[in-house]
């Protein structure tokens, strides 16, 4: 791998957690565990690899269409998991925000979002940003509504909640879809779509990503 030409911002959609739990005869739950494990491996990774930014796509404003009994999974285990391991949550050395809507969420959950990204604020280096009820259309829609100015290509970026361009987008699982997740910030990027499911992205998976970015050519317009 090639250290200088690094992607600074990684994005990745998380898919495939229930067929991975299908494939070995578990819950859809258990995926969703499984991935959430696996989102903390891999950002420890991406810091290691020099990556100085990791968005998630973990739940988007569109999910909450889902079985009553799936969306009360993801939205009440976090909060449980967060206090079960409060003391792991304290030695994490690299800045965590959130990217989303913030209304629709339960008081608990607001709370630790908070808790997480108030704690790990100071942090520099690296940075973890959960798209959590999130949606492209509304960051977009958000962002106009709140400027009274002509609209400039700057303006609308100063008031996404994601404001760095992506270089590298991946999405796990073989689905080849944006799924309305950072429509604007991809406008360049790079994407890679990896047949692993979610919860088994590993890696030896992301370096592949990685190296597979590395061999193209950005253009950006221009010409090579
Ligand atoms: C991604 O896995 C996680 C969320 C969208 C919350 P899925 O739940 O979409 O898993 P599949 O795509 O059904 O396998
Ligand atoms: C996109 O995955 C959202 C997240 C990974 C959080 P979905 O599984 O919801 O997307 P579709 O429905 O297959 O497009
Ligand atoms: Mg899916």
């Amino acid at each position: 791998m090639n250290d200088k030409k690094m992607p600074a911002h990684v994005a990745i959609i998380l898919d495939g957690n229930g067929r991975w739990a299908k494939k070995y005869g578990r819950p859809r739950s258990y995926g969703h565990y499984q991935g959430g494990r696996n989102l903390f491996r891999i950002a420890k990774i991406a810091q290691k690899l020099g990556i100085k930014k990791l968005t998630v796509y973990a739940f988007s404003t569109e999910n909450w269409k889902r079985p009553e009994d799936e969306v009360n999974y993801l939205m009440t285990k976090p909060v449980e998991l967060f206090h079960e391991n409060r003391e792991k949550i304290k030695e994490i050395d690299y800045k965590i925000t959130f990217a989303g809507r913030r209304d629709r969420f339960s008081k608990e959950l607001l709370e630790i979002i908070n808790i997480i990204e108030e704690e790990t604020k100071s942090h520099e280096g690296f940075e973890l940003t959960v798209a959590a009820d999130y949606g492209a259309y509304d960051e977009i829609i958000t962002a106009v509504n709140k400027i009274d100015k002509p609209i400039t290509k700057e303006l609308i970026e100063e008031n996404l909640m994601v404001k760095e361009p992506v270089d590298l987008l991946i999405r796990t699982s073989g689905e080849q879809r944006l799924s309305n997740f950072l429509l604007w910030q991809v406008s360049y990027a790079e994407f890679y779509f990896a047949k692993v499911h979610w919860p088994a992205f590993n890696e030896k998976e992301l370096r592949k990503a990685i190296h597979s970015y590395q061999k193209r050519n950005r253009r950006f317009g221009g010409l090579a």
